[in-house]
């Protein structure tokens, strides 16, 4: 079989550290086992354009291994070249880097990590959050400029007790973000999902669900998005959801950058609609110099909290989706059941309830 990886570039730190796993350089550790095994196995970082490695070798892989960090886009045009294609691997969490309706229609297998990153993510949340609130970005960028001018930060830095929190999906990651909510004695957790939690999970952090999203937005003081990215969310924050924020609110996504506009949120911020926006997810990645996500400012200078796409990057988790990569391999390579949980499109249909309602 031909095997296929399109990995991110790790250069000089993944020579010097082997646990970057996810990188061309360390190949997900894959390489021993599967030329041991007789495969040929083409690992690289080369994804856009006709002229890219992803786009000459896909015509005649058997299996993809993409990753959400650098993600090489499986359009419906590249499925229809790709005549050998039988199972596409998401090394981690978040497949809509490919069409998984045309999966379903070519009988291509689409099956992820799922869990390998979440508590990864769900810190990532809790710290995206915190700096938000706590204004803390500019307060170390005036430390590093020599300044100090406590009036200047604390203008505009709150505490996280009091407010109402509120997660736009509440599956692996958002549930795990609400139960490391409850030690900071918000006012109220809400959550806004098509799956209801059970009773006993929602009274465990004591969250409510609203089924209105414009309601939902209207309650809350910072909203964080920890749903996928599919055809009923993509710009799902747009200029007219934001209306109904509360004026001031914080927005942390660590979900998918598409999920918003990026010119009306960043446009939100600069007018103080938003008081802040965090996260480390891009609707273009890697993100070009000029993306108005990399320079926003709220009114009062602060407000911006992003990253590159890493949170569900921590050698920790690197460490997990290359194990997990390995098992789905393994199980496809020998004919064994693949884990009920990691299965996104199945032979011919989704698997899981996640990517939308059909
Ligand atoms: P999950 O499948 O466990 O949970 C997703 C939840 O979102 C489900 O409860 C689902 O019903 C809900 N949902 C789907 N569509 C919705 C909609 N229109 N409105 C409200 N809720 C909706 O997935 P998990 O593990 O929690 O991951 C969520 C997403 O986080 C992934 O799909 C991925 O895009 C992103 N992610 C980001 C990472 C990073 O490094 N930044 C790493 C891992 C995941």
């Amino acid at each position: 079989m031909k095997v296929l990886a399109v990995l991110y570039n790790g250069f000089q730190a993944a020579k010097e550290e082997p646990r970057l796993l996810g990188t061309v350089e360390n190949e997900l550790g894959l390489r021993q086992y599967l030329e041991s095994q007789g495969h040929e196995y083409i690992v690289t970082s080369s994804k856009d354009g006709p002229d890219s490695d992803f786009h000459k070798h896909i015509v005649n892989t058997d299996i993809l291994i993409t990753t959400p960090f650098h993600p090489g886009y499986l359009t419906r045009t590249l499925f229809n070249e790709a005549k050998h294609l039988k199972l596409c691997i998401t090394a981690g969490v978040g497949s809509d880097h490919i069409d998984l309706n045309a999966a379903v229609e070519k009988q291509v297998q689409v099956i992820e990590v799922s869990g390998s990153n979440v508590v990864s993510v769900a810190e990532h949340v809790i710290m995206s959050i915190l700096l938000l609130v706590r204004n803390f970005v500019p307060a170390h960028e005036m430390i590093e400029r020599g300044d100090w001018q406590v009036s200047e930060i604390a203008r505009n830095a709150f505490d996280l007790e009091g407010k109402v929190v509120g997660t736009i999906g509440a599956g692996r990651i958002g549930y795990r973000v609400l139960q490391r909510l409850v030690p900071f004695e918000c006012k109220e957790l809400l959550y806004y999902d098509y799956a209801p939690l059970s009773p006993e999970r929602e009274k465990e952090v004591g969250a409510r669900r609203i089924e209105d999203l414009k309601e939902f937005a209207s309650k809350c003081d910072l909203i964080t998005i920890n749903a996928p990215l599919h055809e009923g969310t993509r710009h799902l924050i747009n200029k007219d959801l934001l209306q109904h924020f509360k004026k001031g609110a914080w927005l942390v996504n660590t979900a998918r950058g598409a999920i918003c506009n990026a010119e009306d949120v960043a446009a939100a911020v600069k007018s103080g609609q938003l008081n802040g926006y965090a996260g480390d997810v891009w609707n273009v990645q890697p993100a070009p110099k000029d993306h108005p996500w990399r320079y926003m400012k709220n009114p009062l200078g602060g407000g911006n909290g992003m990253v590159p796409h890493y949170s569900g990057s921590t050698l920790d988790a690197q460490l997990r989706y290359a194990r997990g990569t390995r098992a789905i391999l393994e199980n496809f390579l020998t004919g064994k059941a693949q884990e009920p949980g990691n299965i996104i499109v199945g032979l011919g249909k989704y698997e899981t309830k996640a990517y939308g309602q059909r």
